[in-house]
């Protein structure tokens, strides 16, 4: 063999040692393929902090998950913006799976965007964890379909408990979003229970309005003929807060109440400093909780944001987690796995509470009642399941 032939031979050896150090440094921690995550939230239009808070806590949750990753790899997230419309909602999810290929969807928020999503995610086999949809009928979309959140089953009696059995109201009258499903169905949970427990609604009907209105004066007026002693007002914090500003133009004196779709600075802001004092909303989650875990949150999360979370960057944070907690227990990534370990979560520690994921994928756990005060809500009392 003459030199010049073992000098290729050699040269041969270094290329290929060369491409065998790049392809083991492919899979070594640093490079190891990311998990995608798709995510679909309203980061624009009129909820909006929705999306926005949410994405706060998911990206809080992501820089300590992505310091080890799963197993090396890291999560990465795709996120796409709903606008807070459901046709939006639906596309959003179709391209996170069709064109991204992601292994798992987070989101939405507002149930009617959850619902229009979800049906798609579950033909195409792709498990979505919603932080905070409350609407019954989203998880029974199927199998993929799971929530990080209780239900308006559950928030529906734990406000017509409050109205009847601590602040002793007896005539309730009931102002709707027709255009919105949390909203109708929370309206039915409340009329039905806060009947049931001995009180009376005013009316045949919901006073009906739709998202997006913004004059609620002749509604209000015929609220008011009604002689209520407490109006539930199952609504999202846009219209939410002018309707409590607008109402209380007109002397309204008794208290509103609502349920998680107030939890949003901007409600303070919209209803103004003297329409927002004294009403009571339900969510799932207090900053005021004493509880390390909570307080230990609070901070993270101050620190990073300079603000104090609201309930949907908390449940940001925890689907965050169990979907974490899943992709480690998971036998391997298949969307399949995937799901199947979404589904046991048991017994999480997470900040909104202890998760557990019941057979019909809804977490079991407790909820708060909240005052609003113009500083922001302060916490009244928390109710177990
Ligand atoms: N639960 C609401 C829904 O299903 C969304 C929401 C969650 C709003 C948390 C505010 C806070 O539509």
């Amino acid at each position: 063999m003459n030199s010049s032939f073992i000098k290729i031979i050699k040269n041969i050896l270094i290329y290929l040692g060369i491409i065998s150090l790049t392809v083991s440094n492919a899979y070594s921690n640093k490079s190891k393929p990311t998990i995608d995550v798709g995510a679909v939230f309203a980061m624009t239009g009129p909820t909006a902090t929705f999306g926005q808070e949410s994405i706060s806590g998911i990206k809080l949750a992501l820089k300590t998950i992505n310091k080890e990753g799963i197993a090396g790899r890291k999560i990465r997230l795709i996120l796409e913006d709903n606008k807070g419309e459901p046709l939006e909602s639906a596309n959003a999810v179709r391209k996170l799976i069709d064109m991204d290929k992601v292994s798992v969807v987070l989101g939405a928020v507002a149930s009617s965007n959850t619902l229009a999503g979800a049906p798609i995610a579950q033909k195409a086999k792709v498990p979505l964890l919603t932080p905070s949809s409350t609407n019954p009928k989203v998880t029974m979309m199927g199998d993929y379909i799971s929530r990080a959140c209780f239900t308006d089953d559950f928030q529906g009696v734990v406000m017509a408990k409050f109205a009847k059995e601590t602040l002793k109201k007896s005539r309730a009258a009931i102002i709707v979003d027709n255009a919105n499903d949390y909203s109708k169905g929370l309206a039915k949970v409340f009329r039905q229970k806060f009947q049931e427990f001995g009180g009376t609604i005013v009316s045949k009907d919901d006073f009906a309005y739709q998202q997006k209105d913004v004059d609620f004066r002749s509604i209000l007026r015929r609220v008011k003929r009604k002689k209520p002693d407490v109006i539930f007002v199952p609504g999202y914090y846009t219209e939410v807060g002018l309707i409590l500003k607008q109402a209380h133009q007109m002397r309204f004196n008794v208290p509103f109440l609502g349920g998680d779709g107030w939890d949003s600075p901007k409600l303070q802001q919209l209803a103004g400093k003297e329409a927002i004092t004294g009403h009571y909303l339900s969510s799932h989650f207090s900053p005021d909780d004493s509880s390390p875990k909570v307080q230990n949150f609070v901070k993270e999360f101050k620190k990073e944001y300079n603000e104090r979370p609201g309930a949907m960057a908390a449940l940001g944070y925890d689907a965050t987690f169990i979907l974490a907690n899943a992709l480690k227990n998971a036998k391997n990534l298949s969307r399949e796995e995937i799901k199947v370990a979404i589904n046991n979560t048991k017994n999480f520690s997470a900040i909104t509470g202890n998760i557990t994921i019941n057979k019909n994928r809804n977490a079991v756990k407790s909820a708060v009642v909240l005052k609003t005060t113009p500083a922001g809500n302060v916490f009244v009392q928390k109710v177990d399941p």
